[in-house]
């Protein structure tokens, strides 16, 4: 459990109120998701499609940033009353906003698949970061609205407070909680070849198999018809077991993980579908002079 400000803030008691507000957003986001047709979506906002990159922090950088430039031009304006800046003001802040709102939706998709107290801390950062969005809208059309420009002005400096306050929480889901980390950032893999203990005449036609490398980490082997396939069999997105979960696709040769059905290639590892953005480490196969099975990485630097 990690020591943060975040997790302090939402642990125990203090959080329950949180969890009430978790599942009605739970509801809204899965229910949605839910729809034919919005796989797409989700990919594009979790940055697994396109990008393949998560895409939340990506933008939340340019929303923050935006929002300092707004906070910083308000300030000269309320020194200098150069009514030049005004318009330049308003221009950053609709481009802070529009990024915002799509920092909005990504950081919502990627909740959806978070528990805990992570998902407490989630819906909290989530919920003033949508407050403060409305607050800059309301800003906005102040400003737009030719009446006088300071009201527009106190109040985004206020939210330009909460915003970073804010961002701060969101930081601690990744640095805290490891909130969308690759969790193999850390796994040594080895790349040399390696006998494992898997006679390959047993390995039954798309029967996902889990075994240990000898430096401890996990490998997910499958027959996919007359290949065998190996990727790592920790998910990428949260850990989830891929060895347990089914084969999906056309012709059944990708894996869904079971805990949030993250799809990836079983020949290649990539990351087809999210939550996931990253790649599992793919591995090559032979069968050795023994009929047992044997591996080595092909992933590029391990
Ligand atoms: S652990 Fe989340 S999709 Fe696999």
């Amino acid at each position: 459990m990690p020591e943060t400000v975040g997790d302090r803030l939402v642990r125990g008691d203090k959080g329950k109120g949180l969890d009430a507000l978790g599942k009605l957003f739970g509801a809204i986001v899965g229910g949605f998701y839910r729809l034919p047709g919005t796989r797409v979506i989700k990919d594009l906002l979790h940055g697994t499609a396109l990008l393949r990159h998560p895409l939340h922090p990506a933008v939340t950088d340019a929303v923050v940033g935006g929002y300092t430039v707004v906070a910083a031009l308000d300030l000269v304006y309320l020194f200098q009353r150069d009514a030049t800046l005004s318009k330049a003001t308003d221009i950053a802040l609709l481009v802070s906003l529009l990024f915002a709102l799509v920092a909005v939706l990504s950081g919502y998709t990627d909740w959806n698949d978070t528990y805990g107290n992570e998902r407490r801390l989630g819906i909290f950062h989530g919920t003033l970061m949508s407050l403060t969005t409305i607050g800059y809208v309301v800003s906005l059309a102040l400003r737009v609205g030719g009446g006088p420009r300071e009201p527009a002005i106190y109040l985004a400096l206020v939210l330009w407070v909460i915003v970073a306050a804010t961002a701060h929480l969101g930081g601690e889901m990744v640095f805290g909680f490891g909130t969308g980390v690759n969790r193999h950032a850390w796994s040594a893999i080895p790349s040399k070849w390696q006998k494992i203990a898997i006679e390959a005449a047993t390995l039954q036609d798309r029967k996902p198999v889990r075994v240990e490398l000898k430096n401890g980490f996990t490998v997910m082997v499958v027959r996919v018809d007359t290949e065998i396939a190996a990727i790592g069999a920790v998910c990428t997105h949260a850990g989830g077991p891929l060895d347990e979960g089914e084969l999906v696709g056309r012709d059944r040769r990708d894996i869904k993980c079971p805990w949030h059905a993250s799809v990836f290639s079983v020949r290649t590892g990539r990351a087809l579908h999210g939550p996931a953005t990253m790649d599992e480490p793919r591995f090559e196969t032979r069968v050795g002079p023994d009929g047992m099975l044997e591996v080595r990485s092909l992933s590029p630097g391990h």
